[in-house]
Protein backbone atom coordinates (compact mmCIF):
# COMPACT_ATOMS: atom_id res chain seq x y z
CA UNK A 1 0.00 0.00 0.00
CA UNK A 2 1.98 3.11 -1.02
CA UNK A 3 -1.12 5.77 0.45
CA UNK A 4 -2.50 6.52 3.30
CA UNK A 5 -4.68 3.51 5.39
CA UNK A 6 -8.26 3.95 4.49
CA UNK A 7 -9.58 1.05 6.40
CA UNK A 8 -7.85 -0.54 9.78
CA UNK A 9 -8.47 -3.35 11.17
CA UNK A 10 -7.73 -4.46 15.08
CA UNK A 11 -7.14 -7.46 17.25
CA UNK A 12 -6.03 -8.42 20.63
CA UNK A 13 -4.33 -11.76 20.72
CA UNK A 14 -1.96 -14.11 23.11
CA UNK A 15 -3.14 -13.52 26.91
CA UNK A 16 -5.36 -10.55 27.52
CA UNK A 17 -4.40 -7.82 30.09
CA UNK A 18 -6.14 -5.25 31.86
CA UNK A 19 -6.63 -2.08 29.62
CA UNK A 20 -6.68 -3.87 26.13
CA UNK A 21 -10.38 -2.76 25.90
CA UNK A 22 -9.24 1.23 26.80
CA UNK A 23 -6.23 0.46 23.95
CA UNK A 24 -9.18 -0.38 21.33
CA UNK A 25 -10.96 2.36 21.75
CA UNK A 26 -8.14 4.42 21.70
CA UNK A 27 -7.72 2.84 18.28
CA UNK A 28 -11.35 2.78 17.34
CA UNK A 29 -11.73 6.54 18.12
CA UNK A 30 -8.74 7.56 16.60
CA UNK A 31 -10.10 5.84 13.15
CA UNK A 32 -13.41 7.81 13.74
CA UNK A 33 -11.94 11.06 14.33
CA UNK A 34 -9.40 10.48 11.42
CA UNK A 35 -12.42 9.56 8.84
CA UNK A 36 -11.08 5.95 8.17
CA UNK A 37 -13.04 2.67 9.07
CA UNK A 38 -12.43 0.45 11.68
CA UNK A 39 -12.96 -3.27 11.59
CA UNK A 40 -12.89 -5.49 14.79
CA UNK A 41 -11.10 -8.92 14.42
CA UNK A 42 -12.53 -11.31 16.91
CA UNK A 43 -10.33 -13.79 18.57
CA UNK A 44 -6.93 -12.30 17.69
CA UNK A 45 -5.29 -14.05 14.62
CA UNK A 46 -7.92 -17.41 14.48
CA UNK A 47 -10.86 -14.87 13.48
CA UNK A 48 -8.28 -13.17 11.19
CA UNK A 49 -8.06 -16.67 9.59
CA UNK A 50 -11.51 -16.91 9.64
CA UNK A 51 -12.83 -13.78 8.58
CA UNK A 52 -14.44 -13.38 11.86
CA UNK A 53 -14.86 -9.21 11.56
CA UNK A 54 -17.25 -6.48 12.83
CA UNK A 55 -17.18 -2.91 11.67
CA UNK A 56 -17.03 -0.42 14.82
CA UNK A 57 -17.64 3.51 15.48
CA UNK A 58 -16.76 5.83 17.72
CA UNK A 59 -20.33 4.70 19.88
CA UNK A 60 -19.51 0.73 19.62
CA UNK A 61 -16.83 1.15 22.21
CA UNK A 62 -18.77 3.14 24.95
CA UNK A 63 -18.51 2.05 28.91
CA UNK A 64 -15.26 -0.30 27.71
CA UNK A 65 -12.49 1.55 29.27
CA UNK A 66 -13.19 0.82 32.87
CA UNK A 67 -13.59 -3.02 31.84
CA UNK A 68 -10.68 -6.09 32.24
CA UNK A 69 -10.30 -8.30 29.76
CA UNK A 70 -10.80 -7.67 26.01
CA UNK A 71 -14.49 -7.37 24.42
CA UNK A 72 -13.21 -8.98 20.90
CA UNK A 73 -11.38 -11.61 22.64
CA UNK A 74 -8.11 -13.36 22.50
CA UNK A 75 -6.54 -16.27 21.31
CA UNK A 76 -3.39 -18.14 20.65
CA UNK A 77 -3.36 -19.45 17.01
CA UNK A 78 -1.31 -22.26 16.00
CA UNK A 79 -2.31 -21.81 12.49
CA UNK A 80 -1.29 -18.32 12.04
CA UNK A 81 1.89 -19.46 11.94
CA UNK A 82 1.63 -21.86 9.20
CA UNK A 83 2.08 -20.14 5.65
CA UNK A 84 -1.11 -21.34 4.61
CA UNK A 85 -3.31 -19.60 8.55
CA UNK A 86 -1.29 -16.47 6.73
CA UNK A 87 -2.70 -16.67 3.24
CA UNK A 88 -6.28 -17.50 4.41
CA UNK A 89 -5.81 -14.29 6.89
CA UNK A 90 -4.69 -12.44 4.05
CA UNK A 91 -7.11 -13.27 1.92
CA UNK A 92 -9.66 -12.72 4.28
CA UNK A 93 -8.07 -8.70 4.57
CA UNK A 94 -8.38 -8.41 0.93
CA UNK A 95 -11.83 -9.06 0.28
CA UNK A 96 -12.87 -6.44 3.63
CA UNK A 97 -10.97 -3.67 1.68
CA UNK A 98 -8.73 -3.49 4.96
CA UNK A 99 -5.05 -2.12 4.22
CA UNK A 100 -3.63 -2.14 7.59
CA UNK A 101 -3.79 -3.82 11.11
CA UNK A 102 -3.39 -2.67 14.47
CA UNK A 103 -2.26 -5.73 16.66
CA UNK A 104 -2.79 -5.87 20.63
CA UNK A 105 -0.49 -8.27 22.71
CA UNK A 106 2.68 -9.98 23.60
CA UNK A 107 6.00 -11.18 21.54
CA UNK A 108 4.24 -14.35 20.63
CA UNK A 109 1.52 -11.49 18.35
CA UNK A 110 4.36 -9.59 17.11
CA UNK A 111 6.84 -12.64 15.85
CA UNK A 112 3.22 -13.21 13.87
CA UNK A 113 2.94 -9.77 13.07
CA UNK A 114 6.35 -9.45 11.56
CA UNK A 115 6.47 -12.63 9.10
CA UNK A 116 2.89 -11.20 7.88
CA UNK A 117 3.78 -8.20 7.50
CA UNK A 118 7.10 -8.84 5.33
CA UNK A 119 5.54 -11.82 3.30
CA UNK A 120 2.83 -9.57 2.01
CA UNK A 121 3.92 -6.56 2.54
CA UNK A 122 1.16 -5.45 4.65
CA UNK A 123 1.26 -2.59 7.25
CA UNK A 124 0.73 -3.58 10.84
CA UNK A 125 1.56 -1.52 13.65
CA UNK A 126 2.02 -3.52 16.90
CA UNK A 127 0.90 -2.41 20.96
CA UNK A 128 2.28 -4.18 23.75
CA UNK A 129 -0.30 -5.64 25.88
CA UNK A 130 0.71 -8.08 28.48
CA UNK A 131 0.72 -8.42 32.06
CA UNK A 132 4.20 -9.50 31.91
CA UNK A 133 6.26 -6.57 30.78
CA UNK A 134 8.80 -8.61 28.59
CA UNK A 135 8.56 -6.65 25.84
CA UNK A 136 11.87 -4.69 24.46
CA UNK A 137 11.79 -1.08 23.34
CA UNK A 138 8.94 -0.05 25.81
CA UNK A 139 9.43 0.90 29.50
CA UNK A 140 5.65 -0.83 30.00
CA UNK A 141 3.25 -3.25 28.78
CA UNK A 142 -0.25 -2.33 29.32
CA UNK A 143 -2.03 -4.16 32.30
CA UNK A 144 1.74 -4.44 33.88
CA UNK A 145 0.46 -1.87 36.57
CA UNK A 146 -2.82 -3.19 36.78
CA UNK A 147 -1.27 -6.50 37.73
CA UNK A 148 0.98 -5.52 40.49
CA UNK A 149 -1.43 -3.74 42.01
CA UNK A 150 -3.97 -7.29 41.94
CA UNK A 151 -0.36 -8.95 43.43
CA UNK A 152 0.43 -6.06 46.11
CA UNK A 153 -3.37 -6.02 47.46
CA UNK A 154 -3.16 -10.03 47.48
CA UNK A 155 -0.01 -10.64 49.66
CA UNK A 156 -1.28 -7.98 52.17
CA UNK A 157 -4.29 -9.54 52.85
CA UNK A 158 -1.76 -12.74 52.99
CA UNK A 159 0.37 -11.11 55.44
CA UNK A 160 -2.22 -10.67 57.63
CA UNK A 161 -3.07 -14.16 58.33
CA UNK A 162 1.06 -15.28 57.76
CA UNK A 163 1.34 -12.62 60.75
CA UNK A 164 -1.33 -14.10 62.96
CA UNK A 165 0.22 -17.98 62.58
CA UNK A 166 3.66 -16.80 62.06
CA UNK A 167 3.63 -18.06 58.95
CA UNK A 168 6.33 -18.33 56.31
CA UNK A 169 3.96 -17.75 53.02
CA UNK A 170 5.54 -18.94 49.06
CA UNK A 171 3.70 -16.94 46.54
CA UNK A 172 3.68 -17.73 43.32
CA UNK A 173 3.00 -14.77 40.58
CA UNK A 174 2.87 -14.92 36.65
CA UNK A 175 5.45 -13.49 34.39
CA UNK A 176 6.31 -16.45 32.33
CA UNK A 177 10.33 -15.86 31.80
CA UNK A 178 10.22 -12.46 33.13
CA UNK A 179 10.46 -11.38 36.81
CA UNK A 180 9.22 -8.14 36.72
CA UNK A 181 6.00 -8.70 38.17
CA UNK A 182 7.34 -11.12 41.31
CA UNK A 183 10.65 -8.14 41.27
CA UNK A 184 8.27 -4.90 41.36
CA UNK A 185 5.52 -6.58 43.50
CA UNK A 186 7.88 -7.89 46.22
CA UNK A 187 9.13 -4.60 46.80
CA UNK A 188 6.15 -2.98 47.16
CA UNK A 189 4.54 -5.68 49.51
CA UNK A 190 7.52 -6.06 51.54
CA UNK A 191 8.46 -9.45 50.41
CA UNK A 192 11.26 -11.20 52.30
CA UNK A 193 12.81 -12.48 49.13
CA UNK A 194 12.23 -12.55 45.70
CA UNK A 195 13.02 -15.46 43.63
CA UNK A 196 12.94 -14.79 39.48
CA UNK A 197 14.11 -16.56 36.37
CA UNK A 198 16.67 -13.87 35.43
CA UNK A 199 19.07 -14.48 38.72
CA UNK A 200 19.56 -17.85 40.39
CA UNK A 201 19.31 -17.39 44.16
CA UNK A 202 19.78 -21.21 44.67
CA UNK A 203 17.91 -23.11 47.30
CA UNK A 204 20.89 -22.71 50.10
CA UNK A 205 21.18 -18.90 49.39
CA UNK A 206 16.80 -18.66 50.17
CA UNK A 207 17.79 -20.67 53.39
CA UNK A 208 20.43 -19.11 54.85
CA UNK A 209 18.26 -15.57 53.98
CA UNK A 210 15.30 -16.78 55.74
CA UNK A 211 17.65 -17.96 58.75
CA UNK A 212 18.90 -14.84 59.01
CA UNK A 213 15.60 -12.92 59.25
CA UNK A 214 13.97 -15.69 61.90
CA UNK A 215 17.61 -14.68 63.67
CA UNK A 216 17.21 -10.67 63.37
CA UNK A 217 13.48 -11.33 64.90
CA UNK A 218 11.20 -11.72 62.13
CA UNK A 219 8.07 -13.78 62.79
CA UNK A 220 5.86 -14.00 59.77
CA UNK A 221 7.55 -13.88 56.07
CA UNK A 222 6.80 -13.60 52.73
CA UNK A 223 8.58 -15.27 49.66
CA UNK A 224 7.48 -14.13 46.53
CA UNK A 225 8.02 -16.39 43.36
CA UNK A 226 8.15 -15.68 39.79
CA UNK A 227 6.27 -18.92 37.95
CA UNK A 228 9.87 -19.16 35.83
CA UNK A 229 12.16 -18.80 38.52
CA UNK A 230 14.75 -22.22 38.86
CA UNK A 231 14.21 -23.17 42.40
CA UNK A 232 10.52 -21.80 42.76
CA UNK A 233 9.53 -23.89 39.40
CA UNK A 234 7.36 -26.56 41.78
CA UNK A 235 6.88 -24.22 44.55
CA UNK A 236 4.87 -27.16 46.85
CA UNK A 237 8.58 -28.82 46.39
CA UNK A 238 10.31 -25.94 47.32
CA UNK A 239 7.64 -25.34 50.44
CA UNK A 240 8.33 -29.22 51.51
CA UNK A 241 12.18 -28.58 51.15
CA UNK A 242 12.16 -25.68 53.36
CA UNK A 243 10.14 -27.20 55.85
CA UNK A 244 12.26 -30.16 56.10
CA UNK A 245 15.73 -27.85 56.04
CA UNK A 246 14.46 -24.99 58.79
CA UNK A 247 11.84 -26.80 60.93
CA UNK A 248 11.48 -23.78 62.62
CA UNK A 249 9.42 -22.77 59.95
CA UNK A 250 6.08 -23.57 58.64
CA UNK A 251 5.09 -23.04 54.80
CA UNK A 252 2.21 -22.67 53.08
CA UNK A 253 1.88 -21.74 49.50
CA UNK A 254 -0.69 -19.27 47.44
CA UNK A 255 -0.35 -19.53 43.51
CA UNK A 256 -2.32 -16.18 42.42
CA UNK A 257 -2.26 -17.47 38.91
CA UNK A 258 -4.86 -15.60 36.25
CA UNK A 259 -6.80 -13.46 38.95
CA UNK A 260 -3.47 -11.26 38.25
CA UNK A 261 -4.86 -10.96 34.15
CA UNK A 262 -8.20 -9.96 35.31
CA UNK A 263 -10.07 -6.97 36.70
CA UNK A 264 -10.64 -3.05 35.94
CA UNK A 265 -7.55 -1.42 34.76
CA UNK A 266 -5.35 0.88 36.68
CA UNK A 267 -5.65 4.69 35.64
CA UNK A 268 -2.19 4.39 34.51
CA UNK A 269 -3.03 1.43 32.50
CA UNK A 270 -6.19 3.57 30.99
CA UNK A 271 -4.01 6.18 30.20
CA UNK A 272 -1.07 4.13 28.69
CA UNK A 273 -3.39 2.39 26.72
CA UNK A 274 -5.23 5.30 24.87
CA UNK A 275 -1.47 6.96 24.43
CA UNK A 276 -0.67 3.78 22.88
CA UNK A 277 -3.63 3.58 20.68
CA UNK A 278 -4.24 7.24 19.22
CA UNK A 279 -0.22 6.13 18.44
CA UNK A 280 -0.81 3.32 16.46
CA UNK A 281 -2.99 5.22 14.47
CA UNK A 282 -0.79 7.99 13.88
CA UNK A 283 2.01 5.74 13.09
CA UNK A 284 0.40 4.40 10.43
CA UNK A 285 -1.08 7.27 9.25
CA UNK A 286 2.75 8.40 9.13
CA UNK A 287 3.06 5.51 6.45
CA UNK A 288 5.19 3.54 9.27
CA UNK A 289 4.74 -0.54 9.54
CA UNK A 290 6.31 -3.49 11.15
CA UNK A 291 6.80 -1.29 14.38
CA UNK A 292 5.74 -1.94 18.28
CA UNK A 293 4.51 1.80 19.69
CA UNK A 294 5.40 1.93 23.04
CA UNK A 295 6.84 4.22 25.68
CA UNK A 296 9.84 5.44 26.25
CA UNK A 297 10.73 7.68 28.86
CA UNK A 298 7.19 8.86 29.44
CA UNK A 299 8.04 8.88 25.42
CA UNK A 300 5.42 7.30 22.86
CA UNK A 301 7.87 5.69 20.15
CA UNK A 302 8.61 3.32 17.70
CA UNK A 303 10.53 0.49 17.24
CA UNK A 304 10.74 -2.40 14.55
CA UNK A 305 9.05 -5.72 15.70
CA UNK A 306 12.12 -7.48 15.84
CA UNK A 307 13.87 -5.50 18.30
CA UNK A 308 10.57 -6.16 20.73
CA UNK A 309 10.89 -9.40 20.65
CA UNK A 310 14.52 -10.06 20.69
CA UNK A 311 16.82 -11.28 23.44
CA UNK A 312 16.00 -11.47 27.00
CA UNK A 313 14.46 -9.69 29.93
CA UNK A 314 17.09 -7.02 31.27
CA UNK A 315 17.40 -7.48 35.04
CA UNK A 316 17.87 -3.73 37.20
CA UNK A 317 20.46 -4.18 38.92
CA UNK A 318 18.85 -1.00 41.37
CA UNK A 319 15.53 -2.76 41.65
CA UNK A 320 17.65 -5.83 42.99
CA UNK A 321 19.69 -3.91 45.56
CA UNK A 322 16.81 -2.09 47.08
CA UNK A 323 14.79 -5.24 47.28
CA UNK A 324 17.74 -6.15 49.55
CA UNK A 325 18.10 -3.51 51.40
CA UNK A 326 14.39 -3.32 52.58
CA UNK A 327 13.93 -6.44 53.62
CA UNK A 328 16.93 -6.16 55.86
O1 LIG B 1 1.84 -13.85 29.02
C1 LIG B 1 0.88 -13.64 29.99
C2 LIG B 1 0.72 -14.85 30.87
O2 LIG B 1 -0.29 -14.57 31.81
C3 LIG B 1 2.00 -15.33 31.56
O3 LIG B 1 2.31 -14.57 32.68
C4 LIG B 1 1.64 -16.77 31.83
O4 LIG B 1 2.80 -17.56 31.92
C5 LIG B 1 0.82 -17.16 30.64
O5 LIG B 1 0.29 -15.96 30.11
C6 LIG B 1 -0.34 -18.09 30.93
O6 LIG B 1 -0.96 -18.40 29.73
P1 LIG B 1 -2.37 -19.13 29.60
O7 LIG B 1 -3.43 -18.19 30.11
O8 LIG B 1 -2.51 -19.40 28.15
O9 LIG B 1 -2.29 -20.35 30.45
Amino acid sequence: MDQSPRKIGVLTSGGDSPGMNAALRAVVRSCAYHGLECVGIYRGYEGLREGDFKELDARSVKNIINRGGTFLKSARSKEFFTKEGRLQAFNHLKQASIDALVVIGGDGTFAGAAVFSKEFNFPIVGIPGTIDNDINGTDFTIGYDTALNTVVEAIDKIRDTANSHNRLFLVEVMGRDAGDIALNAGIGAGAEEILIPEEDLGKDRLLESLKRSKKSGKTSSIVVVSEGDQIGKNIFELAKFIEENLTEYEVRVTVLGHIQRGGAPSCYDRVLASRLGVGAVDALLRGEKNVMIGIVHNKVTSVPFEQAIKGENELDRELIRVADITSF
